[in-house]
């Protein structure tokens, strides 16, 4: 085939659905991906490195909160998705999307292993004709100066002979109205030829894709996005804080403020930041732009505010537990949820965890409930989930963390002596045991 008409045979390709789709990383992130690709009649194969993980998905099981088995299970009967941890299958495939992870080191330093490894793998069997995105969240650059290099090493032409763009994940775990297919997708390619072919591998399975000039400004979309999140939430963080020196309900002021029909979006505060990508990407732009000499200075600050809520949140119950005449060395806290936001089953960077680790420093005997998480370790200490039912009977103080819709809050305030709610998930109700954030 002649070098200047890959893109027309992938495009062809593509239009007929008879594309072979690769999803590198099968989390959060790629799982859904990868069965939104099967549902819209793409033959897709995904690839991971934990083979439990891609067995679980053989067998039809899905490990993902957000795609029932019922989903996943037709579509591995039809033979539309199978999962692998053999990379050589890459040779096979038209398209790769990679998600895998994009941690930061304890520097905060953006940790590129993961990416890097997956991009070996897809450089050493990089044919012509092959549609490559990067979907993990990264530093602006990344796609361009990180990735293509590596892919470079193959001796193919991007533009030409093969196809990069960078399309930010935007998906929300837990959220029922807002999923995978009907997120707006943003992609930039290296090329123009790029960016058309990406466009067009979204548009059979997505509802709207919206396209941008580069791969820097498609990967600083994303930044800008949960950098905004990250600045409002340290922001209403500061603000309970000023409220709580002056015996103000935050959260009354803020579903005050939220009445006005423009110019406001409410944000809320909380136990601290959590999860895989607010408390971490912010980071990411901090860290690149330091190289240039500039200081993110909102990220830096929002970054201390959101850190410090953990310490005030344990103050907060140290001090309610002094109020009732209890020191919190020795007293049993109940925590109830863990995972770091509500109906979703994911830890990682929960402040519970933080919580629970000043808490314990503190003296304090802790239990907790979560009906998405079975266990957890913090320090030494291994927890097993109890229920709700007795414990938060037996406890000196309850504090909810994490506002899962599984409480019956009405049964916890029935039954609790004294509660830290640092979500307002006792919202409506009236009593001088509920101490809010
Ligand atoms: N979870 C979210 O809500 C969310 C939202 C938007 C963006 N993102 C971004 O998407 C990316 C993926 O996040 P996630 O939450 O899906 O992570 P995850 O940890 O749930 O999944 C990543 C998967 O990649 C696999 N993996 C690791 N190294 C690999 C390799 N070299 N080759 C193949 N597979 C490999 C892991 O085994 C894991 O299954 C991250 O950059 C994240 O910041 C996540």
């Amino acid at each position: 085939m002649k070098t200047d008409t890959w893109d027309v045979a992938l495009e062809e390709k593509l239009r007929g659905h008879r594309a072979r789709a690769g999803v590198v990383g099968l989390g959060y992130v790629g799982l859904p991906l990868a069965v939104q690709f099967a549902q819209a009649g793409f033959e897709v194969t995904g690839i991971d490195v934990d083979e439990d993980k891609a067995a679980q998905v053989n067998a039809g099981d899905s490990y993902v909160l957000d795609v029932p088995r019922e989903k996943l299970m037709p579509l591995v009967q039809a033979r539309r998705l199978r999962a692998t941890t053999d990379f050589s299958v890459l040779r096979e495939l038209d398209t790769v999307n990679i998600c895998v992870p994009t941690p930061l080191r304890k520097t905060k330093d953006p940790d590129m292993s993961f990416i890097d490894a997956a991009c070996r793998q897809i450089a050493t069997y990089l044919h012509p004709g092959m549609l490559i995105i990067l979907e993990s969240t990264t530093y602006p650059g990344t796609t361009e100066e990180f990735v293509l290099p590596v892919l470079e090493k193959s001796g193919l032409r991007v533009g030409e002979e093969f196809f990069l763009c960078f399309s930010p994940e935007r998906v929300d775990p837990g959220n029922v109205q807002y999923h995978t297919g009907n997120i707006p997708k943003v992609v930039g390619g290296v090329t123009a030829d790029c960016t058309r072919l990406g466009a067009l591998l979204y548009q059979q399975a997505l509802a709207h894709v919206v396209t941008v000039s580069s791969t820097r400004v498609a990967e600083m979309v994303k930044l800008l996005e949960n950098t905004f999140r990250m600045i409002n939430i340290g922001l209403v963080n500061e603000l309970a804080l000023m409220c709580d020196h002056m015996g103000i309900d935050v959260w009354e002021v803020i579903d005050a403020a939220a009445t006005k029909p423009f110019g406001f979006m409410p944000f809320y505060p909380g136990p601290g930041l959590g999860g895989h990508c607010i408390p971490v990407d912010p980071f990411y732009l901090s860290w690149k732009t330091r190289q240039a000499g500039i200081e993110a200075r909102f990220i830096e600050l929002a970054g201390y505010i959101n850190g410090q809520m953990p310490h005030h949140v344990a103050d907060k119950v140290q001090n309610a537990l002094n109020e009732h005449g209890k020191p919190l060395k020795g007293s049993h806290v109940h925590i109830l949820g863990v995972a770091y936001k509500r109906d979703i089953d994911d830890l990682r960077e929960s402040p519970a965890l933080d919580v629970m680790h000043l808490l314990k420093r503190r003296g304090a005997r802790l239990t907790y409930s979560d009906p998405f998480i079975p266990r957890v370790q913090v320090d030494n200490l291994d927890l097993s989930a109890v229920a709700p039912e007795g414990a938060t009977a037996a406890a000196d103080c309850v504090l909810i963390i994490t506002d899962h819709s599984a409480f019956d809050y009405a049964r916890v305030l029935e039954q609790a002596r004294l509660i830290v709610d640092t979500r307002n998930a006792l919202k409506g109700f009236s009593s001088e045991k509920i101490v809010k954030l």
